[in-house]
């Protein structure tokens, strides 16, 4: 087997808010690798800083959102050692992100083409109209979207096809990463089931990465090859999809997340949350920050925070499995 090479490197990523209450830690310590044409998923409850990870991934975070420490590297470049005409090219060419309302970022007033032309001319300030025109065209075909919309206006299109062409554009420089931050989470049941589908294809076909983040535990295990759950800003369990979807050793939040899922195929199904609810980023628990919401916790959780840690074929960071082997699933 070649070795994979790695499009995204993250090391030890901490990023905070200032508040009047103090720094918000919204991301703790994070490491996580994605390699080619692999997509990882980021799952985690609304507030667990999921966004914050991806827009410091991109070097988005503006105002009071700053990274205090780590390190982030796309195909081996330190994204913050970028000079600002450097991360202007870098990004789109390299690394893209869908936003979380993606369908918001679309211009009202201008159409689908224009909106393509003007990524495409960002980079390639000399790219003929006719160049332009086969790019646009040849995308649309990628995102099964009709040619003729390419003189359509955003409030022309459905909410499906207004993501599809988000996701054009984000492609539309074939960068090697591309975040996408709950692209369908807006969108009906059956549309959504179309995107996901369709995100796998162009995949397979133009071969990028994808960080695929969703507070949707079901649909990432699926979509996604490895899943990377986030808890209180800090990853607390890693793992294969295939893995996850099998009850048994997980992170006890990672459980809790599994039992909150509905199955069709159960004769009586029980859904259960998980008690309690998501700490204040402000003053988050001491130790394990998920310990006061824990069946398991200990006295030992409440005081020492549990590193992510290799445990058989997944990393979870949780006392319970410190020095053992967790058995492997599938
Ligand atoms: N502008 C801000 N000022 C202060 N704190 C903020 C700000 N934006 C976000 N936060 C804090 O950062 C934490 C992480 O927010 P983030 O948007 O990254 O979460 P998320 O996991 O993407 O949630 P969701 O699933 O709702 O999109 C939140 O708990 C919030 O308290
Ligand atoms: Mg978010």
């Amino acid at each position: 087997m070649t070795e994979r090479k790695p499009v995204l490197e993250i090391e030890h990523l901490s990023v905070a808010y200032d508040s009047p209450r103090g720094p918000v830690q919204a991301v703790n310590d994070v490491s996580l690798a994605i390699y080619e044409e692999e997509i990882v998923g980021l799952v985690g409850e609304s507030g667990s800083g999921k966004s914050t990870m991806a827009y410091a991934i991109m070097r988005l975070l503006k105002g009071v959102a700053y990274v205090t420490g780590g390190s982030i590297k796309i195909n081996g470049k330190d994204v913050y050692g970028l000079s600002k005409q450097e991360l202007r090219a870098f990004r789109w060419a390299e690394m893209a992100m869908v936003f979380q309302s993606a369908m918001s970022a679309l211009n009202p007033v201008m159409t689908v083409e224009q909106q393509i032309a003007d990524t495409i001319r960002s980079h390639q300030k000399n790219a003929s109209s006719a160049e332009i025109r086969k790019r646009a065209e040849e995308l649309l075909d990628l995102v099964r979207i009709d040619r003729k919309h390419l003189k359509s206006y955003p409030h022309q299109l459905s909410g499906g096809m207004k993501q599809r062409v988000v996701i054009a554009i984000a492609i539309c420089l074939k960068p090697s990463l591309v975040i996408m931050d709950e692209p369908t989470t807006a969108l009906d049941v059956v549309v959504q089931r179309s995107i996901l589908d369709q995100i796998q294809e162009i995949q397979r076909e133009v071969k990028f990465a994808i960080l695929f983040i969703s507070h949707d535990f079901s649909l990432v295990s699926e979509l996604a090859s490895r899943v990377a759950i986030m808890y209180a800003g800090r990853v607390v369990e890693l793992a294969g999809s295939r893995r996850l979807r099998v009850a048994g050793e997980h992170h006890p939040y990672t459980e809790g997340l599994l039992r909150a899922i509905p199955r069709l195929t159960a004769d009586d199904v029980v859904i259960e949350g998980i008690p309690g609810n998501p700490p204040n980023l402000v003053e988050l628990p001491s130790g394990c920050a998920f310990h006061p919401r824990c069946a398991h916790a200990t006295e030992r959780c409440a005081v020492e925070e549990p590193r992510l840690q290799k445990t058989g074929q997944a990393e979870i960071a949780c006392h319970l499995f410190q020095g053992r082997e967790v058995p492997q699933h599938v």
